[in-house]
């Protein structure tokens, strides 16, 4: 048995992996430390909410009393940092908050994983920590780092920090940096979540600039086993870069949205372009194909039909966390975040 601290798993991507880990395998204890912020929701995690490993605790990952008590509680012999602050817009409002939690908060939970003398560390990060690409070329691990927002500056020094600690005390750090994600649970920020529901509000569908744009798509759950993977088997000190090879124009993503719904393209609204946004990313991800057999199941033009189809099945929990209520719920549980 092995006891895993694994952070931010009431998001988006933490909370697909534990309950695909819970109902897949029993060998894992799982302690989920989240600050449940406003993208972090437990009612994405109901199904293994009862699950004899598994434990939730609300907290900072950059409280390092915690932390620590964590490690000595549970026993943690592993960690996966899922948690982060994660929209490139609110990044641009402000900062702060994406140094504290994705740097310092990193930080911290290197600290005392070394203390402690983990197995492993799996840093989940992200392709924006390269940059931008121009109309060809992919991201390679030896790609330099070269981050254009305050998110991916954030992410990327957690990648260093990481990287750092590897290299100075020989902590068992592995990472893992993936291409945008899509999928059922994705807070409605995002442009796919955002698109579908503003779609069905029959609101305008804002897109940045040109709409011409690239990114490169996977469904969740193939970057969850890639994650598993990794965290298994992947050699420590290196990283490992994850992507679908499913490259797409926002506009072309939004006008296959607009065409699962049925609805008209009239609905779309060129808008200013978000400040230093990165043109396109694509990833190389024969490094995890070619060392741990990880390969992508899911084709974007199914896995999309999927998606909106789970947005159309689940309208009463984005129109909770449109309203707020979870934030309301929590804050009345917890106190303020
Ligand atoms: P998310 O915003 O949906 O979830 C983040 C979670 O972290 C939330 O539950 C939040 O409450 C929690 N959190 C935030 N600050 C915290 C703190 N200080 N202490 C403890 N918990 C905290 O994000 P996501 O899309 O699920 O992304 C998860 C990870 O994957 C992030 O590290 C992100 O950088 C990375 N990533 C995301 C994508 C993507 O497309 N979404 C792609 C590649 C990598
Ligand atoms: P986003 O989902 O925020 O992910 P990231 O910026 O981390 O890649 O945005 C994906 C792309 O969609 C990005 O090029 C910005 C664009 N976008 C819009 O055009 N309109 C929107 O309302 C949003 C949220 C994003």
């Amino acid at each position: 048995m092995r006891n895993i601290l694994v952070t931010g798993g009431a998001g988006f991507i933490g909370s697909n992996f534990i309950n695909h880990i819970l109902k897949s395998r029993d060998d894992w204890f799982i302690v989920n430390l989240d600050k449940l912020t406003y993208a972090g929701n437990l009612e994405n995690l109901t199904e293994i909410e009862n699950n004899k490993n598994y434990q939730f605790v609300r907290g900072d990952i950059s409280n390092r009393e915690l932390v620590n008590y964590l490690f000595e509680k549970y026993n943690i012999d592993s960690v996966i940092n899922f948690a982060a602050e994660s929209h490139v817009d609110r990044s641009i409002l402000g900062s702060e908050i994406f140094y504290r939690t994705n740097v310092i908060g990193t930080t911290v939970l290197l600290d005392v994983a070394k203390k402690f003398g983990v197995e492993k560390f799996l840093q989940v990060s992200t392709d924006e920590v390269y940059g931008s690409l121009g109309a060809t070329g992919l991201f390679t691990e030896n790609t330099p780092v070269s981050p254009n927002s305050p998110y991916s500056s954030s992410k990327a020094g957690a990648d260093l920090a990481a990287l750092s600690y590897y290299h100075t005390f020989g902590a068992p750090v592995t990472i893992t940096r993936c291409s945008n994600n899509y999928g059922p649970l994705q807070f409605p920020e995002k442009l796919i979540p955002l698109m579908i529901i503003n779609a069905l509000h029959n609101k305008k569908l804002p897109v940045y600039g040109d709409g011409l744009n690239v990114r490169d798509w996977i469904y969740v759950i193939d970057h969850n086993r890639a994650i598993e993977l990794a965290f298994e088997k992947g050699k420590i000190g290196e990283v490992y870069n994850v992507g679908a090879s499913q490259e797409m124009k926002n506009i072309e993503i939004v006008k296959l949205i607009l065409g699962i719904l049925g609805k008209s393209d009239s609905l779309i609204e060129y808008v200013k372009d978000r400040p230093g946004h990165d043109r396109r990313y694509a990833i190389d991800s024969s490094k995890i194909q070619n060392e741990l057999s990880w390969k992508p199941e899911f084709k974007f033009e199914q896995a999309i039909v999927k998606t909106v189809e789970w947005y159309l099945a689940n309208k009463s929990w984005w129109e909770r966390i449109i309203r707020g209520d979870y934030l309301k719920y929590y804050e009345n549980q917890y106190g303020k975040v």
